[in-house]
């Protein structure tokens, strides 16, 4: 949008750049900055008008942005460009993803290189390679806990190795997503140990305080994070002899984010991993971004301002590359990530889709979908070129953070519900076969999380102790069907690493110190490659789960209808124990899929009239896209087996008249 005083400013901005940038080819540079600066502009003077530095500040950014499109390699300025025609490229049902730690899922960056193939087998062409930032020897939070963010760290490679790898991606059309945690360093940090020297400019890089006054103003309304380990939301830093802001654990320093270098710094680190080759970057803890008293600190307004202004300077720089927003909140919190009262996703084009990761577990321990169909009816729509990351398990712990309303129109108490579900998935209560361990108990509120593998949740584990097959085969068709739910959903599915071939609960964290107060890792493997083997003989649990998954990703790749338009309908049916939705193709409405899954132990009818007048199976003819059966409709019902799910047509793709 054209408006005079930010296009006087950049004009203003333009002369004063730096002599050396007017050699370079700024052509495209300086096309979507006009275009964007207005935006720029308005949500930079928004958060930073009211100093008196404000043009140097924003002259600094503009420059900054400059540079990183200097930097941006050829390829990838070609790649931006073919995506700015392709603008929807990403909701396409091609796309399938696993996250990984590279040092779990191979030794290193070159390792995980080396087995690119065994993705391509599967089926999955977009990676989200865990932190690999410089970080702490131990307090590292997994690698959320940045002490550089220009370097890798070298228990995952080198610089070199991340190019090598993202080369390779590159030629085989696989998709990379690296970190930014832009919410906070690590205490070894060079800014932080600067700020512990003394240095006032970095000190205001963070909330430092010299008493309790403030930080006890913060505390009456800030929740707790990690209670067990990390209670409190402030640190006493000796050296410092000064209160320091940590919402996470004690050694992550959250940014100051009122401090307009602290923005400047993270869109460029941002940049500079778009131009190591990110596809997609992922913004960590998103939702923290901006503190503010007598709030919870999380989803301030403000924070999407920040999102908003990083993805208008991304777009001028680096517009092919896409923002996930980790932010595990509310269902009605979570949508805003994709930007408010816009068409086109304005902050992140991808949002972790925690509700239904949720819901789904409820669906499990519950044997019904009762909890699952309404808590999605509650979630609103999506906005358009904005798409969800469905996920079952990744290395965070299970929160149930869905709706208490939704929770009390399903007939349960919410404080009784989550005892409950907590209690099924740590094997807590009578006839549970769940493993997981709980997470981030709070003994003041009773809240607690759950950790574990997806397989030991579902009883896999248990019941290979116990030789069980029935347990055997329950839990393979639990992980299936899970994830035919997150293939099928609309938007991103993102597989967790060793959950394609049934990984199990992995307990040597235990003894490792900086670990064991930290259930998460008991889900975070390192792979077993003899083990990852066995997929290839017929009959293991290995094969089973791997080669039901890859089959499912073959099929979901040619399935128009699982594209990601907003195509989907859920639809309401008598029985509580089956979760129904319809997706349609973008383009053909009458090419439709019907999702059914049974999350009961016991045989579910489907009631074809619960699927009102949508026309279908109107010959009576239904056919399975997975299994290539055709199951059959008698009296007007659908028998469902336990524990399984269908994805149904009208009939065989290609037999269409
Ligand atoms: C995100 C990460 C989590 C980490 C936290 C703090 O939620 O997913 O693993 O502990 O941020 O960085």
């Amino acid at each position: 949008m054209y408006e005079q005083i930010s296009h006087a400013l950049l004009n203003d901005i333009l002369d004063e750049f730096h002599p050396d940038l007017g050699r370079e080819d700024l052509r495209h540079f300086y096309t979507r900055l006009g275009a964007n600066f207005y935006a720029i502009h308005s949500l930079f003077g928004h958060l930073y008008g009211h100093r008196d530095d404000f043009k140097q500040q924003i002259v600094h950014l503009t420059e900054r942005l400059a540079r990183a499109y200097i930097d941006r390699p050829e390829e990838l300025k070609q790649r931006d460009m073919a995506r700015e025609k392709d603008h929807n490229w990403f909701l396409s049902q091609e796309w399938v993803g696993m996250a990984l730690y590279s040092n779990g899922f191979a030794d290193d960056l070159p390792g995980l290189t080396e087995r690119l193939t065994y993705l391509t087998e599967l089926g999955v062409n977009l990676v989200h390679v865990m932190p690999i930032l410089k970080c702490p020897q131990k307090a590292s939070d997994g690698g959320y806990a940045v002490s550089d963010f220009r370097d890798i760290d070298p228990r995952a490679g080198t610089l070199d190795d991340l190019a090598v790898l993202a080369d390779s991606m590159r030629k085989r059309d696989i998709l990379l997503t690296l970190d930014v945690v832009v919410n906070h360093t690590s205490n070894e940090h060079p800014w932080a140990q600067r700020a512990c020297a003394g240095d006032k400019a970095y000190q205001d890089f963070y909330y430092v305080f010299p008493n309790r006054d403030v930080p006890d103003m913060f505390e009456e309304t800030m929740p707790e994070i990690f209670p067990e380990t990390a209670p409190g939301n402030f640190t006493w830093d000796e050296a410092m002899q000064r209160w320091v802001m940590t919402v996470f654990n004690n050694y992550q320093w959250d940014l100051n984010y009122t401090n307009p270098a602290v923005f400047i710094e993270m869109v460029d680190i941002i940049l500079f991993w778009a131009n190591q080759g990110a596809d997609i970057v992922r913004l960590d803890a998103v939702a923290f971004l901006w503190k503010q008293i007598g709030t919870t600190c999380q989803n301030n307004r403000e924070a999407h301002l920040i999102l908003q202004l990083m993805k208008d300077c991304c777009q001028v720089v680096a517009p092919g590359v896409l923002f996930i927003a980790e932010a595990i909140v509310a269902p009605l919190e979570i949508i805003k990530y994709f930007g408010e009262d816009a068409v086109i996703a304005k902050e992140c084009e991808i949002a972790y889709n925690a509700t239904f990761m949720a819901l789904l577990w409820d669906a499990v321990a519950t044997k019904n979908a009762k909890l699952l169909t309404q808590g999605l009816k509650s979630l609103p729509g999506k906005l358009d070129r904005a798409t969800w990351l469905n996920y079952v398990r990744c290395h965070d712990d299970i929160g149930l953070g869905f709706d208490d309303a939704d929770i009390r129109t399903c007939g349960y108490e919410p404080y009784a519900h989550r005892r409950f579900l907590v209690d099924w998935f740590t094997g807590n209560y009578e006839g549970s076969p769940g493993r997981g361990r709980p997470f981030g108990v709070n003994a003041k509120t009773g809240d607690a999380r759950i950790s574990g593998a997806l397989a030991s949740l579902v009883g896999l584990e248990v019941a290979l102790e116990h030789g069980d097959t029935k347990g055997i085969d329950i839990a393979i068709e639990q992980i299936l069907t899970l994830h035919a739910m997150i293939m099928s959903f609309g938007g991103i599915p993102l597989i967790w690493y060793g959950d394609e071939v049934g990984t199990l609960n992995d307990n040597t964290f235990l003894n490792d110190e900086a670990k064991a107060g930290d259930t998460r890792w008991v889900h975070r493997p390192h792979i077993d490659w003899l083990r990852n083997d066995r997929r290839r003989q017929r009959g293991t649990v290995e094969q089973r789960i791997f080669d039901g998954l890859k089959r499912l990703i073959a099929v979901r790749k040619t399935t128009a209808a699982f594209a990601d338009f907003n195509n989907r309908q859920l639809i309401d049916v008598a029985n509580p124990h089956l979760f129904v939705f319809l997706r349609t193709h973008p383009q053909v409405p009458s090419d439709a899929v019907l999702i059914v899954a049974n999350f009961n132990d016991a045989p579910q009818y489907l009631d074809i009239n619960d699927l009102g007048n949508r026309g279908l199976f109107r010959h009576g003819q239904t056919y399975d896209l997975v299994t290539g059966e055709w199951p059959s409709i008698f009296n007007g019902r659908l028998v469902i087996p336990p524990f399984r799910f269908y994805w149904l047509t009208d009939q065989r793709p290609g037999l269409a008249l």
